[in-house]
């Protein structure tokens, strides 16, 4: 099974991705995560998206086109894929046809996550992940059950995204409104798209992912 998680900044397509990949063996591809990790290790697609993601602005479409196919000849066609956080613009979704083709790839289903656009705020400033293993925690909706450790690895050490304040994350949405939001109908017209009420507690959003890939 294949399929897109799409939404705002901070709906919450990280948190249902990772569960996924848990509870069914996907493989998670997130562009982000991919730029970021390429920002730290100072690669010349780092060097070249570091500014444009402080921005609050999307990295070219060719990069990340790059990014998905190489991870995508990595994985082989076994496990299925979860891409979060692409396409994000009308050309990513036209390549990301073409690549689906070239790795012998069906797109399953397109679920996006609703939510209120000024709620996401207080969820995005808010959050923090683990330093060493990446579990996700917020300040106040997911803290670790033991204040300083995380839950999963037990490490002391968090950490904050650098794109995670106020003005960037308004500057990221106004991005997924004008570039992100108008994919909707591409692939509504065939079908794929499944809505997910994204402001419930974060088990129910997941029992709601559960159903449309069960169905
Ligand atoms: P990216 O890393 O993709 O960030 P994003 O889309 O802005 O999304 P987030 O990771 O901020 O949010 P999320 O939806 O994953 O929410 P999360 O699960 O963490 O992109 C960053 C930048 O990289 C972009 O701005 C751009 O520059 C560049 N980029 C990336 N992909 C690109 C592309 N394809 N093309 C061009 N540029 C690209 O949840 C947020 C918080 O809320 C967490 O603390 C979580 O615990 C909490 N939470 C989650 N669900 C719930 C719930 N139901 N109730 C309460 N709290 C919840």
């Amino acid at each position: 099974m294949n399929i897109i998680l799409l939404g705002p900044p901070g709906a919450g397509k990280g948190t249902q991705a990772s569960r996924l990949v848990k509870d069914h063996a996907m493989v998670q591809l997130s562009t982000g995560d991919m730029l970021r990790a390429a920002v730290k290790a100072e690669t010349p697609v780092g060097l070249e998206a570091k500014a444009v993601m402080e921005a609050g602005e999307l990295v070219s479409d060719d990069i990340v086109t790059r990014l998905i196919d190489d991870e995508l000849t990595q994985i082989g066609p076994v496990r299925g894929v979860i891409f979060d956080g692409y396409p994000r613009t009308a050309a990513q979704a036209e390549s990301l046809e073409g690549l689906l083709a070239k790795h012998g790839r069906k797109l399953d289903h397109v679920i996006e996550l609703e939510v209120d656009e000024d709620a996401l705020v207080d969820r995005i400033t808010g959050r923090f992940t683990c330093a060493k293993c990446g579990e996700g925690y917020h300040d106040r909706y997911k803290l670790p059950r033991t204040p300083t450790l995380c839950d999963v690895c037990g490490s002391d050490q968090f950490k904050r995204r650098a794109d995670d304040n106020e003005a960037t994350v308004r500057q990221r949405m106004a991005e997924y409104r004008a570039k992100t939001a108008p994919i909707l109908p591409f692939y509504e017209a065939r079908g794929l798209v499944k809505r997910v009420d994204g402001m419930a507690p974060i088990a129910e959003v997941s029992a709601g992912i559960e159903t449309i890939l069960a169905g």
